[in-house]
């Protein structure tokens, strides 16, 4: 086989980034976390596309900087088609379809789900299938069965809050920064499961957060009443306590989920994979049940452009190359 470089871009939320593939191997990933929503409490969608316009080019001129390639090397350019916001999505759609017609290369449409799954093939070991990808961000919360590269299920998935969602929202009543997600994990390690919060009921493989959110609401309330010090006071066994109800709740789903496909091979995804108090679980699981667990490396839990190249590798072995007419489709599904 020759040697083909992939250039891809993933815009979809808050980080601009840029990766190159030459065939399956990763040459160079690199983004540009976009700091101007942290005072918002959440990601301001307008800012997020302004932001994206000003950072892509330098971005993927520092990615093929990086790779030691010039771009009349590249032999197809894959962009994030959706999930996303739309104007945060259409910048770099826009940007891939005009760089792919100037160099007369084919594009490439990916799905910003599919590729945080297909991250796990960036680097070894890789799962094998069929496998069970518990896939958690800030957007989303799914149990996804992945039969091939390219052939996925959901089996399961949030009525309501997703579970990054709910780490951020409980971590805005904590008075933490946004995204709180990670706060939260490093406030936890230092804390106590010592608070109780309402655990959802919700029947086959779904999720539900949103009665979470409301205890931990309530409950701050009815105690802050009593003692206005009482976030201060305890802030790092309330977050201990948050991240081990809405890690239980991941878990049980899982477990379940893993005993009705009777399927042992289990993987984590998206950004809220990252969270240590999650993988520990996971890896306790896999030596009691005999479960083989894969947990991505941490630079690619998060949105990064290499999830969306590793994804395009194989679109481009399949020659699924898009129209030129493709749009951004911010509820993709697949
Ligand atoms: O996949 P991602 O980067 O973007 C989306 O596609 O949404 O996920 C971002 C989410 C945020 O909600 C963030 O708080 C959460 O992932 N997150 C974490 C951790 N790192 C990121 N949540 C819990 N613990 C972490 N260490
Ligand atoms: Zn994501």
């Amino acid at each position: 086989m020759g040697t083909d470089y992939i250039l891809s871009i993933e815009s979809s939320c808050d980080d601009t980034s840029a990766a190159v593939f030459k065939n399956n191997n990763i040459v160079a990933n690199v983004t540009y976390n976009q700091k101007v929503h942290e005072k918002y409490g959440g990601v301001v969608p307008e800012l997020a596309s302004r932001k994206h316009h000003q950072k892509i080019l330098p971005v993927v001129i520092a990615a093929l900087y990086e790779a030691k390639i010039d771009k009349h090397h590249l032999s197809a350019i894959a962009v994030t088609k959706g999930p996303g916001l739309l104007g945060s999505l259409l910048v770099g759609v826009s940007f891939a379809k005009s760089m792919a017609a100037a160099l007369d290369i084919p594009i490439i449409e990916v799905n910003h789900m599919q590729a945080h799954i297909l991250a796990h093939f960036i680097e070894e070991p890789y799962p094998s299938f069929p496998f069970l990808c518990l896939t958690v961000s800030g957007g989303h919360t799914q149990i996804v069965k992945v039969n091939d590269h390219l052939d996925m299920e959901v089996i399961g998935t949030t009525i309501d809050d997703a579970a990054g969602e709910a780490f951020d929202k409980a971590g805005k009543m904590l008075g933490l920064p946004y995204p709180a997600g990670p706060h939260i994990d490093k406030l936890a390690n230092q804390g106590q499961n010592t608070f109780r919060f309402a655990k959802p009921k919700v029947d086959g493989h779904n999720f539900s957060f949103s009665g979470l959110k409301t205890s931990i609401l309530y409950y701050l309330k009815k105690e802050i009443k009593e003692n206005p010090k009482f976030i201060e006071n305890n802030l790092n066994d309330l977050c201990s306590s948050i991240q081990s109800t809405i890690v239980e709740i991941l878990i049980k789903k899982l477990t379940i989920a893993s005993e009705e496909y009777k399927i042992q091979d289990l993987a984590i995804a998206g950004g809220v994979s990252a969270n240590s108090g999650l993988r520990k679980e996971l890896q306790k699981l896999s030596e009691s049940n005999d479960w083989n667990v894969f947990v991505p490396e941490f630079q690619y839990c998060t949105d990064n452009a290499g999830m969306i190249g590793i994804t395009a590798y194989y679109k481009f072995l399949k020659k699924e190359f898009s129209s030129f007419d493709m749009a951004p489709e911010p509820r993709m599904k697949f």
